[in-house]
């Protein structure tokens, strides 16, 4: 049965199956019987433990060698979490007709519902349906957002202002754990900006033929999550999915590519994914913080000597987010200015080869795009080389294998 409904909310309670243009192509499924799940699956920091500068060696750690961690005793009262969890399901549970009015598929909007990744440019699409909300300086959008439910702009609002202090606190634990001014970041992202998303998982009858959201890093500075009681989220580590479940009363925290690109590589934006279940609904509140659109990002140059050169090149965050933040969740971009690493690059290129020579029915199923994300994924550091123009043509695909670095203007 084809459907006419534009949110998964409102296809998600009238189909036992899930809809063609929601199914992944098999090479592509997340194979929910491959993942991990251990107890403590990304570290757990206690932020109201006395000793500073363990807790900033703790979190240096979890940025290094994992991407990710869990935060307790944040200080953010149980009220705003209850709150912002309550009014997302009552938001969602809005009639339809009432949700479409803050509909827009144009993502430089401030406010805006949507639905699975980004429905301009995707093939395939995901069990999500999401509110994204621009949020710092608060003044300045609090009043563009939905007015239904009556206390979604309080709600919001509180919890907003209440996450700008945790995320500046994680901050400064950050610029301090990489040897910088406890300040430096803060400084680096200019005005500062901060959008947040309520993401709504509806269940899903067929959860192995989709995702909620498909592999990406977050392209911003830092990401700080909160799920309710329902597992989803899964991180890569070591080629391995590892689900974080959730424990109550803590927050998830993610590097992005910014900070990435700030440590000079040191910190590691790590790809996630969200998965779906077929027997209950799931709500993430994800809070980004980012760099002012004018910005310029680069390697902090304390950081950067003789023995460290500088591996990403500076760029303003507007130009980044527009290209590739919005553009591409697969693909994996790295600035690379000096010292192109040629052997991944080769070995993603033979990797690929030899699938390819392993498994040629599956690449005749592939279409560009998809045989692009199987490079990158070949590749443990994806190819510097990003042709912007021409991707989605076998131009584009062979400067992308043959060339080691792009020298071109971005
Ligand atoms: C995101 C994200 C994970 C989740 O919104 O960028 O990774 O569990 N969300 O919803
Ligand atoms: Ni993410």
């Amino acid at each position: 049965m084809a459907t006419t409904k534009l949110f998964v909310i409102d296809i998600s309670s009238s189909v036992d199956y899930v809809p063609s243009k929601f199914i992944w192509q098999e090479f592509d499924r997340p194979n929910l019987h491959e993942v991990q799940s251990e107890k403590e699956s990304i570290p757990l920091i206690d932020l109201q433990d006395h000793n500073h500068s363990d807790t900033v060696i703790k979190i240096g750690q979890a940025c290094e060698f994992d991407g990710f961690f869990q935060v307790k005793n944040h200080g953010i009262p149980e009220r705003l979490i209850n709150n912002m969890i309550q009014i997302s399901k009552e938001y969602f549970g809005l009639p339809e007709s009432e949700r479409l009015k803050s509909y827009s598929n144009d993502p430089s909007k401030n406010v805006r519902l949507s639905t699975s990744f980004n429905v301009k440019t995707e093939k395939v699409s995901n069990w999500r349906d999401f509110l994204r909300l621009h949020c710092y300086p608060l003044e300045d959008y609090v009043n563009e957002w939905p007015s239904n439910p009556p206390s979604l702009r309080k709600d919001v609002a509180e919890y907003c202002i209440s996450m700008r202090g945790l995320t500046l606190r994680l901050l400064e634990a950050i610029s301090e754990s990489l040897g910088l001014n406890k300040d430096y970041i803060n400084k680096a992202l200019h005005k500062h900006a901060q959008h947040m998303a309520i993401n709504y998982y509806p269940p899903c009858p067929q959860p192995e033929l989709t995702y909620g959201l498909p592999v990406h890093t977050d392209p911003n500075l830092i990401t700080i999550l909160l799920q309710d009681d329902v597992p989803g989220l899964q991180v890569l580590r070591n080629g391995k999915w590892i689900a974080v479940n959730p424990i109550p009363g803590t927050f998830i925290v993610n590097i992005g590519d910014q900070i990435e690109v700030l440590s000079n590589g040191r910190y590691k934006s790590v790809k996630h994914r969200a998965v779906v279940n077929c027997n209950r609904e799931r709500i993430s509140v994800p809070t980004f913080y980012c760099p002012s659109p004018d910005s310029v990002i680069q390697p902090a140059e304390e950081l950067i000597d003789d023995e460290h050169h500088a591996i990403y090149r500076g760029f303003t965050y507007g130009d980044y987010y527009q290209k590739f933040g919005i553009e591409g969740l697969q693909l994996r971009i790295a600035w690379k200015c000096s010292k192109p690493p040629l052997l991944n690059h080769f070995r993603g290129f033979v990797r690929f080869f030899r699938l390819f020579r392993k498994f040629p029915s599956k690449f005749t199923l592939m279409n560009w795009r998809n045989i692009r994300k199987k490079i990158f994924s070949c590749c443990p550091i994806p190819p510097v080389v990003i042709q912007l123009e021409g991707l989605d043509n076998k131009r584009g695909y062979f400067s992308i294998m043959f060339s080691p670095i792009y020298h071109g203007k971005f």
